[in-house]
């Protein structure tokens, strides 16, 4: 498939639809875990069916749609960074063995180092480490980072980032303690 691919005999999309059909086909679903978490939306499918790399003006709209679907909560968007830093660390949720409606986890720590402690930490995603006290916690930065754990896609449209707000994974009081974790001057993350 993939030499097929390299020259140009099969297109990407259909090279996508194939890989659907082995998802559809293998995912046993459990408990919670229904046949809905292997169905793309249609941003997801533009992302697939592109290799990653829609149109660009196409990438902006859709992008600029995402962003205003966010429902931002009014006043300060800092919660508690204690709070935050177990959420960052729980890579539970959501997951046939977890009881439905249990608090789920960001596992943010799978892709982001967020600590100098931390023993080990994922590297698919940029470092954390001094987030705010590089970028400061300006209502603007707060709003940035709130919308960017809401839904990534709403920055990058092919970002690898779950869309942690949008999935209803995290709630909007979970997102601001993680906003708090890495904007908060007293959090691990700045020291
Ligand atoms: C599956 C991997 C993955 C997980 C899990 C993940 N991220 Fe990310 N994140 C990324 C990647 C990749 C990027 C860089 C690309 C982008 O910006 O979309 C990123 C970017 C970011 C950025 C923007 C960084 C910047 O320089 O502006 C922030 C903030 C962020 N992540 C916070 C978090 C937080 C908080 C969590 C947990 C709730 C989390 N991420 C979970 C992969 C991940």
């Amino acid at each position: 498939m993939k030499v097929l691919l390299a020259l140009g005999l099969i297109p990407l999309a259909v090279c996508a639809q194939d890989v659907q059909k082995v998802l559809q086909r293998d995912f046993q679903p459990r408990g919670q875990a229904t046949m809905d978490r292997v169905v793309q939306d249609g941003v997801q499918r533009v992302c697939t069916e592109s290799n990653d790399r829609p149109p660009a003006e196409l990438a902006k709209q859709l992008e600029a749609d995402q962003l205003k679907s966010i429902p931002f909560p009014q006043g300060s968007l800092m919660g508690d960074w204690k709070n935050g830093e177990r959420i960052a660390q729980n890579g539970r949720g959501g997951q046939w063995t977890d009881a439905p409606g249990a608090a789920g986890g960001g596992s943010c720590y799978n892709c982001h180092q967020l600590s100098p402690q931390e023993a080990s930490f994922g590297t698919l995603g940029p470092s954390l480490l001094r987030f705010g006290a590089t970028r400061g916690n300006s209502p603007d930065m707060q709003r940035y980072v709130y919308g960017k754990i809401y839904n990534a896609k709403a920055y990058n449209l092919c970002s690898q980032m779950p869309r942690l707000g949008y999935s209803g994974t995290l709630t909007p009081e979970q997102i601001k303690d993680l906003v708090a974790l890495l904007l908060d001057p007293s959090s691990p993350v700045n020291k």
